[in-house]
């Protein structure tokens, strides 16, 4: 049931391409995206001026994905906050408030009570889950479905980018609604993404990179993955991935925080896990990516394609296709997924079902 892998998370890793392009199919109807599901009116979707993603997690994490893209493109205000803490606070809903719950399992128990509690207060609430007839999906108003079948790994890898790839899609959608984006903006938008799959089959080619950064790190006690904007949910992202199944400390910054306290950790050897693909300010995480080198840190940094440049300051380069920013989620937590695994195996951990994990909480 490996399907000839050695472990369900590298089975699950290799699937990616395939859940991208099945999230997707049937979406874009005569050049107009179509999510029949939402049960909401045009008019009533134009009238949401404020969004909620709740979830726990990773799937947290693909909610700070769809910050970004909803703010771009839609510029509705996104609030991101882990269901465990929204539960439990007065949050500002009103009826045009939208709270999307991210759920790969769909029987979370906070992001279950997030949603009950967002519904009594009068929000419209849309469930993101894998699990079909699960309770995230019958107790939201409207659900999408991700299409990344069963997840069996408890660290979750296809699941994230189906997560991502349909909060992509709401993000368009809203921007459609809103006249954000003109619809040959939206169709290029979309092709762009869907173009995603072929971009991680070839991450998932050659991992050889991969392999050689997880060399250098595995003995260390502790790793921090940097990043800004896009590239720090990655960091967020790969840091959880990190930790959950090799447990080895990792924590996420943003690049622009380190001289306001994490540096200090920085000594000789100490893992940099940078992302630095070319996002906006690119050029602001090569400086951060020197400062770490100029205090001894063992690099590793996920670049494009093409970068030479950034071989001049980091040990070990980890390359991708080159990718727009608003999609680099997608393709960039891929290696980092796989760097995780790499780290797992050489501390001999049982990658597909980490110590004191379960699969899903459905305690709070
Ligand atoms: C990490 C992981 C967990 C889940 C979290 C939420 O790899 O799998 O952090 O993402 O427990 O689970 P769901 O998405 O089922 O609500």
């Amino acid at each position: 049931e490996k399907g000839g892998y050695p472990d369900f998370m590298l089975k699950e890793i290799h699937e990616q391409p395939r859940v991208i392009r099945d999230t997707l199919a049937g979406r874009l109807v005569d050049g107009r995206l179509v999510i029949d599901e939402l049960d909401l009116s045009p008019e009533e979707l134009t009238l949401i001026d404020r969004v909620y993603v709740i979830a726990c997690g990773t799937s947290l994490h693909a909610g700070l994905v769809a910050k970004q893209l909803i703010e771009g493109w839609a510029r509705i205000p996104c609030e991101v906050e882990a269901a465990s803490e929204f539960r439990y606070r007065n949050a500002l809903i009103t009826p045009t408030t939208l709270v999307v719950a991210v759920s790969q399992s769909g029987e979370t128990a906070d992001t279950l009570a997030a949603i009950r509690d967002a519904r009594v207060r009068g929000a419209r609430v849309f469930g993101i889950t894998n699990v079909v007839g699960s309770p995230v999906a019958r107790e939201a108003d409207g659900v999408i479905y991700t299409k990344a079948n069963k997840e069996i790994a408890v660290a979750s890898t296809k699941s994230f980018l189906g997560q991502i790839v349909s909060l992509t899609l709401l993000a368009l959608l809203l921007a459609q609604v809103k006249g954000n984006l003109r619809q040959n903006q939206i169709h290029l938008l979309y092709k762009q993404l869907a173009s995603t799959a072929e971009q991680v089959e070839c991450i998932l080619q050659d991992t050889s990179r991969i392999q050689q950064a997880a060399q250098r790190c595995y003995q260390a006690s502790s790793a921090l993955f940097i990043g800004r904007g896009m590239g720090c949910v990655i960091a967020r992202e790969g840091a959880l991935k990190l930790k959950e199944i090799s447990y080895l400390h990792a924590e996420a910054y943003p690049a622009g925080e380190m001289k306001h306290g994490p540096i200090a950790l920085i000594e000789d050897g100490f893992p940099v896990i940078a992302v630095a693909t070319h996002g906006p300010i690119y050029d602001k995480v090569m400086s951060n990516i020197q400062e770490s080198k100029a205090r001894g840190a063992c690099v590793i940094a996920l670049a494009e394609q093409g970068d030479e440049e950034i071989q001049k300051y980091a040990d070990e380069v980890i390359y991708i296709p080159p990718v727009q920013d608003c999609f680099s989620a997608i393709t960039a937590s891929v290696p980092l997924q796989l760097l995780a695994r790499e780290i797992a195996l050489l501390k001999h951990c049982d990658v597909d079902q980490p110590r004191n994990l379960a699969k899903s909480v459905t305690v709070e």
